[in-house]
């Protein structure tokens, strides 16, 4: 029988990288083809234990670019896509807006019409899998969750690009009846995060005695994630959610970001030897983000109740698994951290101080 023909788009980044491996090692009935371009924050030694396995293959390549995209549907024929290449991080939406929109608006747009192009007289047993964020909903106050009825209200960029994309999934659904089913997430921690993102880039930092730059007060929240139970909550919503519906997936994790700064601190002294106190004093309040939002906060109990997912591991238990992985993975920190980073580092944090 033929394998499943699978396209996982951004494979190569932080969660793709995770869910391509879920995938790999657990379904060998479908073959695992991963597209990505590869910019700063696609990494291929994020795949290495698997990179030679006989159900994957790596495709090179741009989601925006029509030709190319149009080029792999039809020799590969792909039963569904897991999408999730985009550019993700909100700072650099703030100072390169337009990149957003391209990857995250057109790329999804492309990536849509081949699909519809390709099975639109015959939608059986096909689905496309949009992988979105819970930033698509903007802000909350003191109090609140963010269920799956939550109106749009996006505030960056970024997260604007985001609720775009969600936007035309959902119309080719209702217009042309591609399969969808979209899952909107809280924010990931885990092995392999560049470090941009707060908790990494925070660990990098300590390492290297760098000021810890806390945007404004410290006292926005955040809902955190374990990225290895995104993955499982991925594969459940891949095989048994329902078309045409959307699911939040959150960590039932709230913190607000000085209180995590300083249990990341603890840990970090601890696991290195140093004297308690030692990383808490690289604590720096810097100027805040425009436009920050107050608070993330995920009512996850739809996924919870009609696919029984919740996160495995606690807080504290994924936050020391991580601290682990990039204090065993020096050489992959010096490697993301090197050349353009220090330029990226330099720009983003100068108007901070
Ligand atoms: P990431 O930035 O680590 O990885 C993105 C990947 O997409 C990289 O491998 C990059 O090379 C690739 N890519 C970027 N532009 C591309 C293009 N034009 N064509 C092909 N490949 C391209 O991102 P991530 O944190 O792993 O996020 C993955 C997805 O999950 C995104 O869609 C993001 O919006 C969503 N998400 C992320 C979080 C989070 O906390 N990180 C939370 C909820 C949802
Ligand atoms: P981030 O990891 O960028 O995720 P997001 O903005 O998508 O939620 O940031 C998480 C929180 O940490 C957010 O409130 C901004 C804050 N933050 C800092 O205080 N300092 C930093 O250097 C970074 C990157 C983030």
């Amino acid at each position: 029988m033929e394998r499943k023909k699978i396209l996982i788009t951004g494979g190569a980044g932080f969660i793709g990288s995770h869910v391509v491996r879920r995938f790999v090692n657990n379904y060998p009935s479908y073959h695992i083809f991963n597209l990505d371009a590869l910019t700063y924050a696609g990494n291929l030694e994020n795949l290495k234990d698997i990179e030679t396995a006989s159900n994957y293959s790596f495709l090179h390549g741009n989601i925006t670019d029509e030709d190319y995209i149009h080029s792999i549907f039809q020799k590969h024929q792909f039963d569904a896509v897991i999408h999730l290449a985009a550019e993700s991080h909100v700072d650099r939406s703030i100072t390169d807006p337009l990149a957003f929109a391209k990857t995250n608006i057109l790329g999804t747009m492309v990536l849509l019409n081949e699909f519809k192009s390709l099975w639109k007289d015959n939608w059986k047993d096909k689905r496309f899998y949009h992988i979105s964020t819970d930033e698509v909903y903007g802000t909350l106050g003191e109090s609140g969750l963010f269920t799956e009825n939550t109106s749009y209200d996006p505030n960056s960029p970024y997260s604007a690009s985001k609720a775009s994309s969600d936007h035309f999934v959902r119309a080719y659904g209702e217009t042309y009846g591609l399969p969808y089913v979209i899952t909107n997430c809280s924010n990931n921690y885990g092995q392999h995060q560049f470090p941009e993102k707060l908790i990494p880039l925070f660990i990098n930092n300590i390492l290297t005695d760098t000021p810890l730059p806390v945007y404004g007060d410290g006292n926005y929240t955040r809902d955190w994630l374990y990225v290895v139970d995104h993955a499982i909550a991925i594969d459940l919503v891949f095989h048994k959610g329902k078309n045409h519906e959307t699911y939040n997936i959150g960590g039932f994790n709230e913190w607000k970001n000085i209180d995590l700064v300083n249990v990341l601190c603890a840990q970090m002294d601890e696991k290195l030897g140093r004297e308690k106190g030692t990383a808490e004093k690289l604590i720096t309040c810097v100027k805040d983000r425009p436009g920050h939002d107050l608070r993330y906060a995920i009512d996850a109990s739809k996924i919870n109740k009609e696919l029984g997912w919740k996160p495995s591991v606690t807080f504290e238990e994924g936050l020391s698994i991580t601290i682990d992985w990039y204090l065993n993975n020096a050489d992959w920190l010096r490697n993301v951290t090197s050349g353009e980073y220090q330029n990226y580092y330099a720009s983003t944090y100068k108007f901070r101080t």
